[in-house]
């Protein structure tokens, strides 16, 4: 039997998802990339080195690795070939990269795009990345837009550009940009083709072959968060894909049937970084503690991510919709020092206690965290490695995470290395 693992965000995002995925990278025979593109940003650290993927697996630094960007990403040429010199540069040159046919292309008038929708929406903006994330999989479903498979047959890519810039020219030019060059998008792409084109592969063929095979390990990772989600998340202020485990089948070409167990990966308060609604956001100093204490800005923007305390409210909700069976509970060091704090176990909307969040954000805006309040621990626990080593407070929070979310915590993250890095339910070593 193979053994798979799915790391889900389970908030808005930049939980340390790509820590846990590194964390189990190193005995993965293979790592896939299931939604969403280079709008991620996922840090790795090891070894004293600080790395930031955008759009290619964090199974990158182990040679021995697969990775494989499947058919359900939206994939940027020019951004994966940045990303590549990026990590040629830090010495990263020995790895196994597969790009599917299937994926999602993102052009040159999807960031345009996505620039101009931000500016006309004003004050209302989501905050995207405007990396073309939206319009990119807007076109994959009008299905107009062009994939990574056709970068291997030039004449039919050809073909595919210019149908597609036939209607996107007059739209860039309805928003006042300049209209773009059949020529010279053609040219470019073909460019990046030579150098992608050997990674370009049915992958999902690859992916069923580890499954099928004896020993093999087969992580999936997610981006984005749970709250971010297109289905479930807090729409409009989402983004284009689902993070959910449930969409590994589709955006890695798997039968359902391989999916058993997924990690939501949590901090141990809340961020988010764009607009939208976070019920349990902090506008004092206490927040602020927090950003600065957990290096909140960006991987990809450097924008202040906003802070907020844990919010089991969501945390049931996702870990129900995204099949999480085990927390990985992330930062938790930044919260020592606090005298207390606080978890939000329920919402009261307009005088009225409710458990899960309401699906308009006018009334999720509404919503006031109802709080309990936990006493807080002094001590540094950056170099703890065992449970039950930790404070007994630090203990009792997580606990009480456990107890009011219903899913256990299967691993603690004290600090940003691949080493601090605690197993509490040894079930999780299976893989
Ligand atoms: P991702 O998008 O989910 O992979 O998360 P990001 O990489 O965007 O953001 C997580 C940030 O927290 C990164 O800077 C990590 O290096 C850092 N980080 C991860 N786990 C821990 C932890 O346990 N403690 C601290 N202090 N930092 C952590
Ligand atoms: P990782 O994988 C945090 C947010 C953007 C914006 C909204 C829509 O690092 O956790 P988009 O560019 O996707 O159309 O933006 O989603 N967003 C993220 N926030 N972490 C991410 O990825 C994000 N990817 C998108 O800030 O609010
Ligand atoms: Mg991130």
């Amino acid at each position: 039997m193979s053994e798979t693992l799915v790391v889900v965000g389970s908030q808005w995002g930049d939980e340390g998802k790509g820590k846990i995925t590194d964390y189990f990278a190193t005995r993965a025979d293979m790592v896939v990339r299931y939604q969403g593109g280079n709008n991620a940003g996922h840090t790795v650290v090891f070894g004293g080195n600080k790395y930031s993927l955008q759009s290619i697996p964090s199974g990158i630094f182990n040679p021995a690795t697969v990775n494989v960007m499947g058919n359900g990403m939206v994939v940027n040429p020019v951004s994966v070939c940045e990303e590549l010199d990026r990590l040629h540069s830090r010495g990263i040159t020995d790895y196994k990269l597969f790009i599917s046919t299937r994926a999602a292309m993102v052009m040159p008038w999807h960031a345009m795009l996505d620039g101009a929708y931000e500016e006309q929406k004003g004050k209302d903006l989501i905050g995207t990345t405007k990396k073309g994330i939206g319009p990119a999989y807007a076109d994959k479903y009008s299905r107009t837009g062009l994939r990574m498979g056709d970068l291997l047959e030039p004449d039919y890519f050809r073909e595919r550009l210019e149908a597609a810039l036939e209607v996107k020219n007059m739209e860039l030019k309805m928003l006042g940009l300049e209209p773009l060059d059949a020529d010279a998008v053609y040219e470019q792409y073909m460019k990046l083709a030579e150098r992608l084109a050997p990674m370009i592969t049915d992958t999902s063929r690859l992916v069923n072959d580890a499954l099928r095979e004896d020993g093999q390990r087969v992580l999936f990772e997610g981006a984005q968060g749970m709250m971010l989600c297109i289905e479930h998340g807090t729409y409009p202020f989402v983004t284009s894909s689902s993070p959910s485990a449930s969409s590994v089948p589709v955006g890695a070409g798997v039968a359902p049937k391989w999916i058993r167990t997924a990690v939501g990966v949590a901090k141990a308060y809340c961020t988010r970084v764009g607009s939208g609604p976070f019920p349990t956001e902090l506008h004092d100093e206490i927040g602020d503690g927090i950003r600065e204490r957990g290096h909140e800005y960006g991987t990809v923007t450097g924008r202040p991510r906003r802070i907020g305390w844990f919010d089991a409210v969501v945390g049931r909700y996702t870990a129900e919709l995204a099949g999480i069976t085990h927390w990985a509970v992330m930062l938790l060091d930044v919260l020592s020092g606090l005298d207390t704090i606080k978890i939000c176990v329920a919402y009261d909307l307009d005088g009225r206690q409710i458990q899960s969040p309401p699906s308009t954000i006018a009334s999720l805006s509404r919503c006031k965290p109802v709080y309990i309040e936990l006493p807080g621990w002094k001590e540094d626990i950056t170099g703890i490695k065992e449970f039950d080593n930790l404070p007994e407070n630090a203990k009792a929070y997580v606990r009480k995470l456990e107890e009011i979310t219903g899913v256990p915590v299967g691993m603690i993250s004290v600090g940003p290395d691949r080493e601090q890095t605690i197993i509490v339910d040894p079930e999780l070593n299976k893989f």
